[in-house]
């Protein structure tokens, strides 16, 4: 087989669980809000605008790349964005985030949702893939993302931000029908739509279940695992290592391992070894520390970046990150401080 560089990278090696020099380092939400050349883009642009138009969208991706130098970029867009072309519009309101007009809350409105053509209605996240890849190609490698279904059910239903999920929670425990059609819509696209991504260039995929940890582990496996594994079967086929990425659910890893998944991502919320010993060693790992702590002083940030890199006690297999996305005014030179301080980090 020839040498592709591309699969040589640390983050894409550690996804397979191989031995690396150092420890990969990336953030989920590493563009965005907290770095000026983004909020300044943001005097022109609305985040729509910028996630629509790839020559932006490639723009705002590279922005943190150079500034922090971190192992892997991922594209610039939003797990919301399948929401317009399914038919039940999507808006961002300055200061209160999502809101989606038309929410699915009966079975008519379910049956009512529209297939997507991936290519054509969401095309423009596949133009921003292979724009990004033209540019970093050979120097650090693309990760590319959407929604896991309960997290984009859950928008979808309740019509944006929730704090209880109550109408969403009522549909899965009274309206099974509607809740598994809802479901199986759902899977479909964001199937194709992570498959559309990998044709146009992206070398991972994260799954982000930001939201599923409301939910404890009998009403997971009963209502969402079923769905879970079958899109993560599906994403087997695209052959790059996907990440089973979810918040709040370290009462329940072992069984949202079972979905599936290369590499499991944990949040602050149990201690990495912990965490790595309850889902098995052989499973590559990603996370945790709590993005507040980037607002601490750097001697706090580095006692506890050792101490993350201290449980993860040098296996193969181990890519640092926060447990969740980075905050909105988080420093950044303590982001970048991170980065240097994982990749300096000297396992005894
Ligand atoms: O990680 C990256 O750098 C890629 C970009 C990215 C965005 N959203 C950009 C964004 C990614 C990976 C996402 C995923 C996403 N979007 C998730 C899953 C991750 C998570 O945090 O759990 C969720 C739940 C969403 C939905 C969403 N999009 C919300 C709740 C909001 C509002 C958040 C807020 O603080 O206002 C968005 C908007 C959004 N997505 C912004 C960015 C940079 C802010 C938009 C702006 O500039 O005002």
């Amino acid at each position: 087989m020839p040498m592709d560089k591309n699969n040589d990278f640390r983050f894409l090696k550690a996804c397979r669980g191989e031995p690396v020099d150092r420890t990969p380092v990336w953030f989920m939400r590493q563009a965005g809000r907290y770095m000026k050349a983004y909020r300044d883009l943001k005097e022109k642009y609305t985040f729509l605008e910028l996630c629509k138009n790839p020559e932006l969208a490639t723009e705002v991706t590279l922005q943190p790349l150079d500034v922090l130098g971190v192992d892997a970029a991922i594209i610039f867009a939003d797990i919301l964005l399948p929401l317009e072309p399914m038919g039940t519009g999507l808006e961002f309101i300055a200061g209160d985030g999502p809101s989606i007009p038309r929410p699915v809350r009966t079975h008519q409105e379910m049956a009512a949702l529209k297939p997507v053509d991936v290519d054509g209605q969401l095309g423009f996240v596949g133009d921003a893939i292979r724009m990004v890849r033209s540019e970093i190609s050979g120097k650090i490698p693309l990760v590319g993302f959407a929604a896991a279904p309960f997290t984009l059910c859950s928008y979808m239903v309740e019509g944006g931000k929730s704090r209880d999920f109550t109408l969403t929670k009522v549909m899965m425990y009274e309206e099974p029908e509607t809740w598994q059609g809802l479901m199986d819509k759902v899977v479909r696209v964001l199937a194709d739509y992570m498959k559309m991504q990998v044709a146009a260039g992206a070398q991972a995929l994260q799954v982000f279940d930001s939201w599923v940890g409301c939910l404890g582990p009998a009403d997971y496996e009963k209502y969402i695992l079923p769905y879970t594994r079958r899109l993560f079967k599906e994403l087997e086929t695209t052959g790059v290592p996907v990440i089973n990425f979810s918040t709040g659910t370290s009462t329940m890893l072992p069984l949202v391992r079972q979905a599936g998944g290369d590499v499991m991502s944990f949040d602050w919320r149990i201690d990495l070894d912990d965490a790595w010993r309850q889902i098995g060693h052989q499973t590559p790992v990603q996370g945790n520390l709590d993005p507040n702590l980037l607002f601490a002083s750097l001697p706090v940030i580095r006692e506890r970046v050792h101490d993350v890199m201290r449980r993860a006690a040098g296996r193969p297999g181990h890519i640092f990150n926060l447990g969740h996305g980075i905050l909105q005014h988080t420093p950044v030179d303590h982001v970048k401080a991170v980065v240097d301080m994982v990749h300096e980090y000297q396992h005894e």
